[in-house]
């Protein structure tokens, strides 16, 4: 995950100090996830408490309350609320080509694996508003692999996924992202793949025709392909250890044979249950392959 993940969110401060969190909060945050997930189906039960507990101490300021337990009130009794929360606790953080060196890393060592196969199923679990996703259709389209490949981009925040089936970016981030593709390998000129229009920058649609964007929430939805690569990068790391194991359990089932798992840089499958199943194609860049 790059630092900017928590950059984003500046409230350490407005978090109430308290080393060992208290008994009340604890309790009053189990019940709101509780609640929220026997009320709404979406269950954060399981996300890692520090960052947790500084997003939902951080929605409560800006819903202009005092406790978690106002916080629950309003949440059971103002959907707007609650999907102001989902929004909260999404952190829909990412870029084109982010970490280029792991997007260099997959075409030298994943794309010539790929080139032995008759079709490619791809899926981006949690792919937040698209940016890593039409950063691997540039990469397949280059490779000339995109047309025998499917892409499913998936996430639970439908706000975003509707961000990255529209494929539009702000135009000021697009210095940042053609350096990005330079630095990952990009073979030719990044506008190529995209018109500016006003302040915004869309992506050509053909880069759109082979990707999938459905809504699914690796908390509690299953399986519902079998794919030759799966990434899920900057995603797991704000699960505790219980919940990494059932995802890494879906990913399993998930991958064929040799099936290919991409994580994030402060990812890994080591201290896993699946830690025996893959072995390693680039460590530093976690990259791992299913062996059994
Ligand atoms: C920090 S972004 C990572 C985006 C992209 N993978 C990247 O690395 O640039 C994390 C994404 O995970 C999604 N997410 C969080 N919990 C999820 C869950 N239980 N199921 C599916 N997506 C989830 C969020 O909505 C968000 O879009």
């Amino acid at each position: 995950m790059s630092s900017s993940d928590f950059e984003v969110l500046d409230i350490e401060d407005r978090v109430p100090y308290d080393e060992n969190q208290s008994e009340r909060e604890k309790i009053e945050i189990k019940l709101l996830l509780e609640g929220v997930h026997q009320l709404y189906g979406y269950d954060f039960r399981n996300y890692a408490v520090p960052s947790l507990r500084r997003r939902i101490w951080h929605h409560v300021h800006s819903e202009q309350l005092k406790t978690i337990s106002g916080l629950q009130e309003k949440i059971f009794h103002d959907r707007g609320c609650f999907e102001r929360f989902v929004q909260n606790l999404s952190i829909p953080v990412t870029e084109m080509f982010r970490d280029p060196h792991l997007f260099l890393a997959f075409r030298q060592k994943v794309v010539p694996l790929l080139r032995t196969y008759p079709y490619i199923r791809i899926w981006h679990a949690g792919c937040s508003t698209g940016e890593e996703v039409y950063s691997m259709a540039i990469l397949l389209y280059e490779e000339g692999l995109y047309d025998k490949a499917r892409i499913y981009a998936t996430d639970m925040n439908d706000r975003s996924l509707q961000m990255a089936k529209e494929g539009i970016v702000g135009i000021q981030k697009m210095k940042q992202y053609t350096k990005n593709y330079l630095e990952a390998g990009g073979t030719r000129s990044f506008s190529e793949y995209y018109t500016a229009k006003y302040n915004s920058v869309i992506f050509q649609p053909f880069l759109r025709k082979n990707i999938i964007f459905a809504e699914h929430n690796l908390a509690t939805d299953r399986s519902f392909n079998e794919f030759n690569v799966i990434f899920c990068r900057n995603v797991m790391i704000y699960f505790d250890e219980k919940l990494r194991n059932r995802v890494h359990a879906l990913f399993h089932e998930s991958l064929s044979h040799f099936g290919v798992l991409v994580l994030g840089a402060k990812e890994s499958i080591h201290f896993t249950d699946f830690a025996g199943s893959y072995e390693t194609l680039d460590r530093e860049e976690k990259i791992y392959r299913k062996i059994k």
